[in-house]
């Protein structure tokens, strides 16, 4: 072995810190490593591969990921790598309580840190379920090894009596309709069964299936990562080639700050528009180009993304589910159709640019992604609003908006704590009609804490009776990017830090206007100094463990609620040993 160690030394890899050494710490590091029954040899030096993986059974949609990581080690050891699978906390959207969002920064901590701790030369993250892909990568942006993320693949379409369903969409409508006396409770629970019917994450345009499109607009994922079915054979194919790949990346040094520059982000911006992608992409990306140092503001989406046309026609902005979008062609086609949109010398981890990728990129089907002239709908960007309601911004996604909510005014109804809105929104003396506007507080980054997925409330029952689909709603909160409706998100300063949100009253008009991207609260300044005098905060969810470190650190939505002590990275340097 020491002839081997030797051939090594002109150029050795991190992990060699470690596994090189002819003393007490090399004899350490390789003889414990080997009661796992590792040969000699994969200690010479060759590329030590780690497969970051998010498995877990709490988490259904990764449940299937020690299938995902056993291709990927093929691929590694094909490629002369040496393959180490690691566990990091996994988060399961459909699960935890309060939101999987409080725990998205924990998860990216637990990444960092096993990363620069142990003897990794490059990374593939195994990513599926919602906040498993924005906290792996912002993990090991910190770090700065060579990395690829690898999504673990949506469920095939849901059917029900013959009709197709999506994941989360069609939970909402089913629920409103239950709540509106149009399904009975025997149906609502026959369609579970049929809505979940095969391993993956969620098969709508949720913040699943959008951040593993991300992915692959962000040049950080393979080619096609984005749709291939979780069990489709070609997904295996696409995780051993993961592993191949990944360690030609170690040798040519390919790190992901090469990657995930600014221009791969515009790319990413202007992809989300075509897919009607999820609002939350915008918190994660935020978040993801705070770790890089990449210059990213809330304002860019707006102004990349605003005038992108929805090309993609997948719940819930339209009809089609991601088993079709992949046998369409997937985001390759959809990236190709962009054309100049996208910058095409944008360099992903193909080891190729943008441009090269999707250069002969075929569609298959254009009633699921449509051409560039003729959209889904002309407007599949995200619009940032402004506004005394919102400072530091709000968002909207219009492509899942109501045409005639787009502006509006109407007087406000409000809901201090989503425990105050399930207690009252069907209260039959609730003073509400289709005209008023929803507004729910103390949903945010603190005030949840978390920043649940609440943000679309569900409509009184008495409204939902008449036949009226949609309202504007407002709130700091985020939504399943599996939602839909007329609905402000992300308001900022969120109520709990006693943003102007924390003192609309009952019967405040509000205006909406999303073509001239303002929201606003019509109430004078010197009433709004007699409310903030005497507003006092709402109680500290929890004095001790993370929840106090989260209330205390958390940024806000315009900063992608990252901890203000993680922006940035700090690499991969380690100088001390542990014995
Ligand atoms: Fe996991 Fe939707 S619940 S992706």
């Amino acid at each position: 072995m020491k002839e081997e160690f030797a051939a090594q030394e002109s150029n050795p890899l991190r992990s060699a810190g470690w596994f090189g050494g002819r003393d007490k710490g090399g004899f350490i590091h390789r003889s414990w490593m080997k009661n796992q029954g590792l040969p000699d040899h994969l200690f010479d030096g060759r590329p030590v591969i780690g497969i970051c993986n998010t498995w877990s059974e709490l988490t259904p949609c990764n449940a299937h990921f020690r299938i995902i990581a056993e291709r990927v080690k093929r691929g590694v050891y094909e490629a002369g790598g040496f393959p180490v699978e690691f566990p990091v906390m996994s988060l399961g959207e459909a699960l935890m309580r309060p939101t999987t969002m409080l725990f998205r920064n924990l998860v990216s901590m637990d990444v960092e840190e096993s990363i620069r701790a142990n003897p990794i030369d490059g990374v593939v993250l195994l990513v599926g379920c919602d906040k498993t892909t924005p906290a792996l990568l912002m993990g090991a942006a910190s770090c700065d090894l060579p990395t690829i993320a690898l999504s673990g693949g949506p469920m095939l379409n849901g059917r029900y009596k013959g009709e197709e369903i999506g994941s989360g969409t069609d939970v909402w409508k089913f629920s409103e309709a239950v709540r509106a006396g149009t399904m009975s409770m025997g149906e609502f629970l026959e369609a579970e069964s049929c809505m979940s019917r095969s391993a993956g994450h969620c098969m709508t345009m949720g913040t699943a299936s959008t951040m593993a499109s991300v992915v692959e607009a962000l040049g950080i994922g393979l080619t096609f990562n984005a749709a291939i079915p979780a069990v489709d054979s070609r997904r295996h194919v696409l995780a051993h080639m993961a592993g191949r790949r990944i360690v030609e990346m170690v040798r040519e040094d390919l790190r992901m700050s090469k990657v995930l520059t600014r221009k791969a982000f515009e790319n990413a911006v202007r992809v989300v528009g075509a897919i009607g992608g999820s609002t939350n992409a915008v918190i994660h990306l935020l978040a993801l180009a705070g770790r890089l140092g990449v210059p990213f503001t809330l304002e860019d989406w707006d102004r990349l993304g605003h005038d992108v046309p929805c090309l993609v026609n997948l719940m819930p902005s339209g009809k089609y589910l991601m088993e079709d979008f992949y046998y369409a062609g997937g985001l390759p086609a959809v990236i190709r159709e962009l054309g100049d949109l996208i910058h095409p010398d944008a360099l992903t981890v193909t080891g190729k640019t943008m441009g090269e990728n999707v250069a002969d990129a075929p569609c298959y089907n254009r009633n699921v992604i449509r051409p560039f002239g003729e959209p889904l709908t002309p407007v599949g960007g995200l619009a940032v609003l402004r506004g005394n309601l919102c400072p530091d911004g709000a968002i909207i996604k219009p492509s899942a908006a109501s045409p005639h909510l787009m502006q509006h005014r109407g007087r406000a109804v409000v809901f201090e704590n989503i425990e105050d809105f399930h207690a009252r929104i069907d209260d039959p003396s609730l003073d509400i009609d289709e005209s008023c506007v929803m507004v729910l507080k103390n949903c945010g980054p603190r005030g949840y804490p978390g920043m649940a997925e609440v943000g679309n409330m569900p409509l009184p029952a008495k409204v939902l009776r008449k036949g009226v689909t949609d309202m504007v709603r407002i709130s700091d909160a985020r939504m399943s990017g599996t939602a839909y409706g007329t609905v402000v998100l992300h308001a900022t300063p969120e109520a709990a830090t006693g943003g102007n949100l924390a003192l609309v009253e009952n019967g405040d008009p509000i205006e909406l206007d999303v073509s001239g991207r303002r929201l606003h609260l019509d109430v004078s300044e010197a009433e709004l100094s007699r409310r903030r005098a005497r507003w006092t905060p709402p109680p500290r969810p929890m004095e001790r463990g993370y929840y106090r470190l989260y209330v205390d650190h958390v940024l806000q939505a315009d900063r992608g609620a990252d901890f203000d002590f993680l922006v940035g990275h700090s690499g991969t340097d380690v100088s001390r040993e542990s014995h």
